[in-house]
């Protein structure tokens, strides 16, 4: 259930919520009426506390305090905007977001929000979804919150007009599919696996008109996929190929999408240390930012045709798993030398970039929780990415900007390519420990086929420990705000 949003130009003071976010810009507070007022209402007190905890209204940056029952919320919150006069969409999507996360953590119901003057709508409709996200789905008895953000009170100047409410709306059903994506990630293994998430595509599809088609494991085979077939056959869970596609009457551009969906990531035989291994029930990272990107784009109906393809398996040990020294065939016709089968991302991949590319698609670009080298590389903030040409990645760089999501450019360094021959084979899928992001990427481009391609490796970003902005803590969903930017500035172009 989406918030409900309700458009009042009541002062702050006397909104009708229990938690009060107000947003701050930096300079003197006095200067501002909806503090000022706030300030004398809970007699001076808001201030006192803000230089006390030296508040300076940077982005994202936050003061709560109680109000004792001066004012009808029970809290207050500043959440500082910065120093420029116009609030950006991405700072007013950050702001929102926090403001609403915080006021779920406080129990609140009715959350009172005041803005920013001239706030962009879409991107507040699309941070207070974001904030007010929970995975609570498997909590029961004590444990399950009793209470949860139902309602937002907007505090806004003036007659609101038709187009506003739209962008708002529109900027909640973005903040949705971003919601959806994280539920994806969040789900336990047991609960989420190829078939499912299968399911959960179709559901998609149905909700925002879009075309599907689902190979199931003989007919994945058939098509030539033996690399995802391969990464597969370990587990009782049987593999899934899904394409989701939206075809305007009117396009000005074709992309494609391709999702890592590895539902779980045991290693398979060459298996993974026990500690952190539940983490990659988050290994569909890239999948579920895929799907949820097809979710976002059907809300918006862009003028551009946009391709949605995912590879699910779960990388399991059995007597039927694949093992290293086994070598396939693949969707491309080139045959791979496994090395270590916990490197089956890339194998799942490969086939289903070959797909990508035979759809003659202007750009293919990927979202993958690829290798643990990535995490090393960036840390858990910042995904890195691979581009093909300058111009190609530019026009990432810009949608990771507009979405406020933190990427990183990596080299395609020509010199590692030598890593991945294969005496008996003609590649070999992993090459030496140190580079070890750079040459999975490498591996991947050898099944794009001259299309202009962009590479995400989200291993870091995918799933965190830490609620941080638009992110909560657990499946983030990171990329597909990006992505979204890229379909609808491909849309401009
Ligand atoms: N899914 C993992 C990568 C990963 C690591 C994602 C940490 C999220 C957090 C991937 O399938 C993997 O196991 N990669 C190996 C490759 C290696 C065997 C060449 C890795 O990075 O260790
Ligand atoms: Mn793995
Ligand atoms: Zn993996």
């Amino acid at each position: 259930m989406p918030l409900q949003i309700q458009l009042s130009s009541s002062e702050p003071t006397g909104a009708a919520c229990d938690y009060l976010a107000v947003c701050v810009h930096a300079g003197v507070l006095d200067r501002q009426k909806p503090v000022s007022t706030l300030n004398r209402a809970l007699a001076g007190a808001l201030f006192e506390q803000a230089k006390r905890a030296d508040f300076q209204a940077k982005p994202e940056q936050t003061l709560e305090m109680s109000t004792a029952g001066r004012i009808k919320a029970k809290t207050v919150l500043l959440v500082g905007v910065g120093s420029s006069d116009k609030v950006d969409g991405v700072v007013m999507r950050a702001v929102a977001a926090i403001a609403a996360r915080a006021a779920n953590a406080g129990s609140a119901k009715v959350l009172g929000f005041c803005p920013p003057e001239r706030p962009d709508l879409r991107a507040l409709g699309e941070g207070l979804e974001l904030g007010a996200y929970r995975f609570v789905k498997y909590l029961t008895g004590d444990r399950r919150p009793k209470t949860k953000l139902g309602k937002v009170v907007l505090l806004v100047a003036g007659k609101p007009r038709v187009s506003d409410r739209r962008a708002l709306d529109i900027g909640q059903r973005i903040g949705e599919a971003v919601n959806m994506a994280r539920d994806a990630v969040n789900e336990p293994p047991n609960a989420l696996y190829p078939a499912s998430l299968a399911a959960l595509a179709r559901q998609v599809a149905r909700q925002h008109r879009l075309r599907i088609r689902v190979l199931e494991r003989p007919a994945i085979l058939r098509a030539g996929m033996k690399l995802l077939y391969a990464v597969g056959q370990g587990s009782a869970h049987e593999p899934r190929f899904i394409h989701l596609s939206y075809v305007p009457k009117r396009s000005r551009g074709k992309l494609a999408f391709v999702g890592k969906g590895l539902t779980f990531d045991s290693g398979g035989l060459s298996i993974k240390p026990a500690p952190g291994m539940g983490e990659m029930k988050a290994d569909m990272g890239g999948a579920a930012a895929v799907l949820g990107l097809m979710g976002a784009v059907g809300v918006v109906r862009p003028p551009v045709e946009v391709h949605g393809l995912i590879g699910s398996a779960e990388n399991m040990p059995d007597g039927a798993a694949y093992r290293p020294g086994d070598v396939f065939g693949s969707l491309s016709g080139k045959t791979v030398e496994i090395i270590n089968t916990d490197a089956e991302g890339r194998l799942v991949l490969a086939d289903v970039l070959s797909y990508a590319s035979r759809l003659k698609p202007d750009v293919v670009l990927d979202a993958a929780t690829l290798t643990g080298a990535m995490v090393v590389a960036l840390g858990k903030t910042c995904a890195g990415y691979y581009a093909t040409d300058d111009a190609l990645a530019q026009r990432l760089e810009t949608a990771a900007r507009e979405a406020g999501e933190s990427f990183w450019r990596m080299p395609l360094l020509e010199e590692l390519t030598e890593q991945l021959k294969s005496d008996v084979a003609d590649l070999k899928h992993t090459g030496e420990r140190y580079a070890g992001a750079i040459t999975a990427a490498l591996f991947l481009r050898e099944f794009v086929a001259k299309v202009p391609w962009i590479h995400c490796d989200i291993a870091g970003t995918a799933f965190t420990e830490k609620a941080r902005s638009i992110h909560p803590k657990g499946g983030t969903a990171h990329a597909l705000l990006t992505f979204l930017r890229f379909v609808e500035n491909t849309a401009k172009r």
